[in-house]
């Protein structure tokens, strides 16, 4: 069975629309990435480890259910992973966040690494690695190769928008790994970016529009 979420829910359909539009400036782009990414993360958390508490309300003690935030570790791919990251970790305050810094070469379009940080113990954790754009499956593969190099059992991959291409390769190469997708585009053109897609998701974010 595979393991790839294509998440179809009509308000997120509604915010990447507007996220596609070029007209759509930095300021809301980015709270759209936020946005996309909060409800991709509840399908993502859907079968998250709980534990049983008792809590007393002001009336008497009751069994509850809870997770244990300190357990989870986001990872945005920098630079545009940073808009789905922290509007996730608004979400779930106590969330670990690691960083995998990468680039796409522009000629090869291969992706180029230049940071990484995650906490000591991440070995134990659930990660759930984000980045907005998964087009060859370059970078995606290699943060999941990075993560699973530390010892990380359990790892998720958040996307906004993905190329067929990228897809295959990243079933292909990672058959376990739940990857969740709110729009599947149609191809990649020459240059390695995605169709119809959004354009450079770094750039719109952070308004670094040439
Ligand atoms: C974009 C995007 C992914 C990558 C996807 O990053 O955010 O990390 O490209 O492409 P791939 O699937 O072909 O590897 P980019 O290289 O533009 O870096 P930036 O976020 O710093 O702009
Ligand atoms: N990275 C982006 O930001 N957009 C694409 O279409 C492909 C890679």
């Amino acid at each position: 069975m595979s393991n790839t979420h294509i998440i179809n829910h009509p308000l997120l359909a509604h915010k990447i629309a507007i996220m596609r539009d070029e007209n759509t400036k930095p300021a809301e782009f980015r709270r759209l990435v936020g946005d996309v990414a909060r409800i991709e993360m509840y399908e993502a958390l859907r079968d998250i480890a709980t534990q049983s508490v008792d809590i007393t309300t002001p009336l008497e003690t009751v069994s509850q259910q809870v997770i244990d935030e300190e357990n989870i570790c986001l990872v945005p791919i920098l630079r545009a992973g940073l808009g789905m990251s922290d509007r996730i970790n608004d979400l779930i305050p106590n969330a670990i966040v690691g960083h995998i810094g990468m680039y796409r070469d522009r000629d090869t379009h291969e992706a180029v690494e230049y940071y990484a940080h995650f906490p000591a113990n991440v070995a134990d954790m659930e990660v759930f690695l984000l980045d907005p754009m998964l087009a060859t499956g370059g970078s995606a593969i290699d943060a999941v190769r990075q993560v699973r190099a530390r010892g990380v059992k359990k790892i998720h991959f958040l996307c906004i928008i993905a190329a067929p291409e990228g897809v295959a390769r990243f079933e292909k190469e990672f058959p376990d790994v739940p990857l969740y997708i709110g729009a599947l585009d149609r191809e990649l053109n020459d240059h390695c970016y995605i169709l119809p897609g959004l354009g450079d998701a770094g750039d719109r974010v952070f308004g670094t529009l040439d």
